[in-house]
């Protein structure tokens, strides 16, 4: 949840650490820090963002060329200034920044005050930072082994990045649950969360993995050695994103860009997968899995969030295509309600991230039951696409907005991609059908670019229900889950209450709530269920509820019953969450700025959940 990065080499380290927390804000954003060494080793935070810290620090003298530095978002402690890293150890000798939760930091914490250590902040980070410190003086090692050694104490999820003033050459790096990643450059190092603050310095890069730790010194070979002392040769891998997918292009937010790049994100996570031409669709990824997936009694999908809404959609299609039964589980409820899991189970693990600590504990449990574990991922390397037998990758591109939007759009494409491929081998499906499906999908990113131009509509309903208390969005079949995805882009960006709901449970509870200052997301493109929306919005209206609803190109009854409408262009259904998510997370976007909301960095949220 946290960003870290950190520099040693020739140049000016201070430019290149407050850059790369600039990069890294989407992970967290209530307080932020800087270590320098030179010298002397200070230490710099405050509350607020990267640009607070900015603020208060950029007059001062920040020369130095070894640094860490820290973006934050809070689990132990309150977000403040003494709360944010890095922490010094008690001797100001050491500093230190972590991401993660270090579980038995109570237990650690005690221990150490029982020897006489005294902790300003009330953070599980500073319990570490001494307890490195302790390790370093009483068994006089150097700091390399004194951080192996603490590290075999701790229980619980760590990236850590440390140095001390007394070896100014030195970084040691390690993980454990949370990502970190090492740019080798010409004659320096970078450590970062993830590799947007390294890209636009090198492509060479080395993911660490779980417990292991590194020894980063200037002008010196990159070592690494796991925390029980085994010695690991560093894989150094190419890095494929380039620096202007990082950047807004223009855009105000990142959000709205990623909103706009959807007809080409989703067009990539196509590209050599879909052959219209030889009437087939593939997945090199998973392709050695393809029989398991054919015999499997069952597909079991965890996610989160938006992930988890892709799942669901991904149930439909791998029922309905490929009459596979699917059970779409959260992450976090499956991890710890002892299921059912055979080891001819398949289970498909989804996010965007590769990083969110529930969904890794669902596959280390299912995996551990003897399940094969698919991945779809969106960020290449990371914890999740690791973890897995095998996997695809979205290919949209990274995703800076809080707010997932084109992973989602992706995530279904892909899981579109596997549901035929799967239907095909299996025969479900004629050769006709097959490839009027194919072909549509094809269509869709034109589609999505179509879908785009709605902005004036959407904008007028912004401007009419922005200061409205509670939304409801209701869907059907595969409109469920966009209509559960509509509400919570609404919630997470605008902080307006909004519920998502299958439109005839309406009747069993939420209609209650219908009166003429509840404003009711209808999404009205079914065409099996066409007349039973229609009946849906008529208990909504006879309540005098204001229905928005999204139709497809040409309908006229709906358009008669509704106070507004949004038009898509009119596809294969199980392709409509591609096209009707759009105008619902432009929604969204608009209202969120017209409430003068954060919305690449809505509060409390953050881009990686990298704990429970
Ligand atoms: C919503 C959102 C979250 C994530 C969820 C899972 O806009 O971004 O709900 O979808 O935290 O994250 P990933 O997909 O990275 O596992």
């Amino acid at each position: 949840m946290c960003g870290i990065v950190a520099y040693v080499g020739p140049k000016q380290a201070y430019p290149i650490l407050i850059n790369g927390l600039k990069r890294l804000e989407y992970r967290g954003y209530d307080s932020a820090g800087i270590a320098l060494l030179n010298g002397s080793l200070n230490v710099y935070k405050s509350k607020g963002r990267v640009s607070d810290l900015e603020d208060l620090i950029h007059d001062l003298n920040l020369s130095g060329t070894i640094g860490i530095a820290h973006t934050r978002w809070a689990t132990h402690g309150e977000p403040n200034t003494v709360n944010a890293h890095p922490h010094y150890s008690q001797s100001k000798q050491i500093a230190l920044i972590h991401n993660g939760i270090i579980e038995n930091y109570a237990l650690l914490r005690q221990e150490l005050e029982a020897r006489g250590y005294v902790f300003e902040s009330s953070t599980d980070t500073e319990v570490l930072t001494n307890l490195i410190e302790d390790i370093k003086l009483n068994e006089e090692v150097d700091l390399f082994e004194a951080v192996r050694i603490a590290l075999n104490q701790v229980i619980g999820a760590y990236a850590i990045v440390v140095i001390s003033k007394d070896d100014p050459n030195t970084l040691i790096a390690a993980r454990k649950g949370s990502p970190l990643v090492i740019g080798i450059g010409k004659d320096d190092y970078y450590v970062a969360s993830d590799a947007t603050p390294i890209i636009e310095y090198t492509k060479n890069v080395v993911y660490l993995d779980d417990e292991e730790v590194a020894l980063i010194r200037r002008n010196n070979d990159l070592k690494i050695k796991t925390i029980r002392n085994h010695e690991k040769t560093p894989y150094v891998q190419k890095l494929e994103m380039n620096l202007t997918a990082l950047e807004k292009g223009g855009f105000e937010h990142f959000m709205l860009k990623e909103i706009y790049e959807q007809p080409n994100s989703i067009k990539d996570s196509m590209r050599g997968r879909v052959h219209s031409e030889l009437g087939t669709v593939s997945l090199g990824g998973i392709i050695d899995y393809e029989q398991k997936l054919l015999t499997a009694n069952r597909i079991i999908i965890v996610a989160c969030g938006t992930s988890w809404h892709a799942g669901l959609v991904g149930e439909y299609l791998f029922e309905d295509l490929a009459r596979i039964p699917v059970e779409v589980e959260y992450a976090s409820e499956f991890r710890y309600r002892n299921p059912v899991i055979y080891e001819q189970d398949v289970v498909i693990a989804i996010s965007q991230s590769g990083e969110t600590a529930d969904t890794l504990a669902a596959i280390e449990l299912a995996k551990s039951k003897g399940a094969t574990i698919l991945g779809i991922c969106n960020v290449v390397g990371s914890s999740i696409a690791r973890a897995t037998h095998a996997g695809s990758y979205t290919h949209a591109g990274p995703e800076i907005g809080v707010a997932s939007t084109k992973a989602f759009t992706a995530q279904v494409t892909l899981l579109t991609i596997m549901a035929l491929r799967l239907a095909q081998l299996k025969g479900t499906i004629s050769k006709s059908r097959f490839m009027q499906i194919l072909l549509e999908l094809e269509s869709i990113p034109d589609k999505v670019a179509e879908t785009l131009k709605t902005s004036h509509v959407v904008t007028k309903i912004a401007e009419q229900f922005k200061d409205v208390r509670n939304f409801l969005y209701l869907g059907r079949g595969y409109n469920f889950p966009v209509a559960l995805e509509g509400a919570l882009k609404l919630k997470e960006i605008s902080y307006i209450h909004a519920e998502g709901y299958p439109a005839a449970e309406m009747k069993h509870g939420p209609i209650a709530l219908i009166d003429a200052d509840m404003p009711v997301v209808v999404i009205a493109t079914n065409r099996g269920t066409y007349d039973k929306v229609v009946s849906n919005i008529q208990e909504v209206k006879a309540r005098k509820g204001r229905v928005i609803a999204i139709v497809t190109q040409g309908d006229t009854i709906v358009k008669e019953m509704a106070d507004y409408v949004i038009e898509i262009p009119e596809t294969e259904e199980m392709l409509v969450p591609l096209l009707a998510t759009i105008p619902l997370q432009k929604l969204s976007y608009h209202i969120a700025v017209m409430r003068g909301c954060n919305v690449d960095q809505p509060r409390n949220l953050a881009k990686s959940v990298t704990v429970e």
